[in-house]
């Protein structure tokens, strides 16, 4: 029994039938889709009124630091060993087998709820849209189940995880071309609540600044981790990028940097007009434009947010398929899940049981819960990836000259290990037991299938 077996790296870096034609630009256009999202138009009100107070934007500046150490770690991987299939990839190439299918089942885990926590993000922008004009849904069906407020299922949400799931079973590429113009649509939009919310930013609401502590700070910083995840989807264009080895880590870190601005300066306007104690709504970009009463701006801003977020989706969907495509090619999961659509030449199948799993996900859990889950999953394969950047180092030596290279190692890895598990320990008990559940489970599965079934077995 060899659980630690590993792929031959000469076998990982086939020469790839994609196109390179990505450069650095397109590559933080890429990230800046993948990141901008539920995190900021969405989660950041609740953050703000619940968790953090104002001193949210701090909780960012922390958020992102522990990003930035990630993004390096996931830079020299991707230059290093620029094949598809991301942190899975890494693991399977560093530590073997066990570890790379654990890596691969949590990154599963993560699409699955990052992917349900969008479609409920989009759903609060869709009622609250509906609202306007006059099509409120009645309680039941605008919200996962919740006993207090009589909700039992966030309707809309499903119903988009599965149209989303549709359109791209039917073949994305053309879905995904769109990226770029819905990044600037985005950005538009953010910046049009900048320039008008500034106007009426009352210092005063910014006191008190930390009415939660320091305490409130860290959880804030572990509930709005998620709003700059995505910028591995940088990492997995590496087959089809001109010179992976120079642009993936500028598209990572320069996504990441523009992301952590732009939120700062998104928080900072929002608990301006809105004394934060209000802000726990579903839309609160624009419920605080509402706030000082420019409707007809919060109406742009709510199309705008629909619009975008479901490009988010669709990258996310076509993300989730991909990754369980790649798995199942592995033999790590049923090989039936790594079959090429004839038609569409996608893989349909895997794309569909993930379009299920994720409506069934968005239309019961709650968000704030979602994206916890989503948080601790992916800080675990951050903190895998830290360690494997040590072992990297040991068993591959240093990187090449043009390889990138992450500073100061092992201090780097060893501070982002630190920081990703100081954020897990802020998120709450019941998160850690589904977690924990999911880690046993996905244990199980590869001692009773993975390992009998892998392709390494032949
Ligand atoms: N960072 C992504 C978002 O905020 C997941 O939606």
């Amino acid at each position: 029994m060899n659980y630690f077996r590993k792929k031959p790296l000469e076998t990982i870096e086939k020469p790839t039938h994609l196109k390179r034609e990505l450069k650095t630009m397109d590559l933080i256009l890429l990230g800046l889709g993948a990141i901008v999202g539920t995190g900021i138009f969405v989660i950041t009100g609740t953050a703000a009124a619940l968790t953090a107070g104002p001193a949210l934007i701090v909780s960012f500046i922390i958020a992102a630091f522990s990003c930035v150490l990630s993004a390096l770690c996931y830079a020299e991987f991707a230059s290093r060993i620029p094949v598809a299939g991301g942190a899975y990839s890494y693991g399977y190439t560093v530590f073997g087998e066990i570890i790379g299918w654990l890596v691969g089942w949590l990154m599963i885990c993560e699409y699955l709820l990052a992917n349900a926590s969008v479609a409920s993000g989009w759903s609060g922008y869709m009622n609250g849209f509906l609202d306007g004009i006059g099509l409120g849904l009645p309680i039941a069906l605008r919200s996962s189940y919740n006993a207090e407020t009589g909700s039992y299922i966030d309707v809309i949400a499903v119903l988009i995880t599965f149209v989303v799931t549709y359109i791209v079973v039917q073949g994305a590429k053309k879905a995904l071309r769109l990226n770029n113009i819905m990044v600037f649509i985005k950005f538009g939009l953010i910046a049009l609540f900048i320039v008008v919310g500034v106007f009426y930013v009352k210092p005063e609401n910014w006191t008190p600044f930390a009415p939660f502590g320091v305490k409130g700070i860290a959880s804030g910083a572990a509930v709005v981790f998620f709003a700059f995840l995505g910028f591995d989807a940088v990492s997995t264009a590496a087959e089809e990028t001109k010179n992976p080895r120079r642009d993936i880590p500028r598209g990572i870190i320069g996504s990441l940097g523009v992301a952590t601005v732009l939120y700062i300066a998104v928080t900072l306007v929002l608990t301006g007009i809105v004394p934060y104690a209000q802000l726990d709504v579903k839309d609160p970009v624009a419920f605080a434009i509402r706030f000082i009463g420019q409707d007809f701006i919060a109406g742009i801003i709510s199309v705008g947010a629909i619009v975008t977020l479901l490009t988010v989706l669709i990258s996310m969907t076509y993300g989730l398929g991909r990754l369980i495509y790649a798995i199942g090619r592995d033999g790590l999961l049923p090989k039936k899940l790594s079959k090429v659509d004839t038609k569409t030449k996608g893989p349909k199948f895997a794309t569909q049981i993930a379009g299920t799993v994720s409506a069934v996900l968005a239309g019961i859990v709650p968000l704030g819960k979602l994206a916890e889950l989503t948080n601790i999953v992916t800080l675990m394969i951050f903190v895998i990836l830290a360690i494997g950047i040590i072992k990297l180092r040991k068993d591959f030596g240093e990187p090449k000259d043009g390889e990138f290279k992450v500073p100061f190692v092992p201090i780097f890895p060893i501070v982002s290990i630190v920081v990703c598990i100081y954020l897990m320990i802020q998120l709450s008990l019941s998160v850690w037991i589904s977690f924990v559940i999911w880690l046993i489970l996905g244990v199980i599965f590869y001692l009773t299938y993975g390992y009998n079934h892998s392709e390494l077995n032949k």
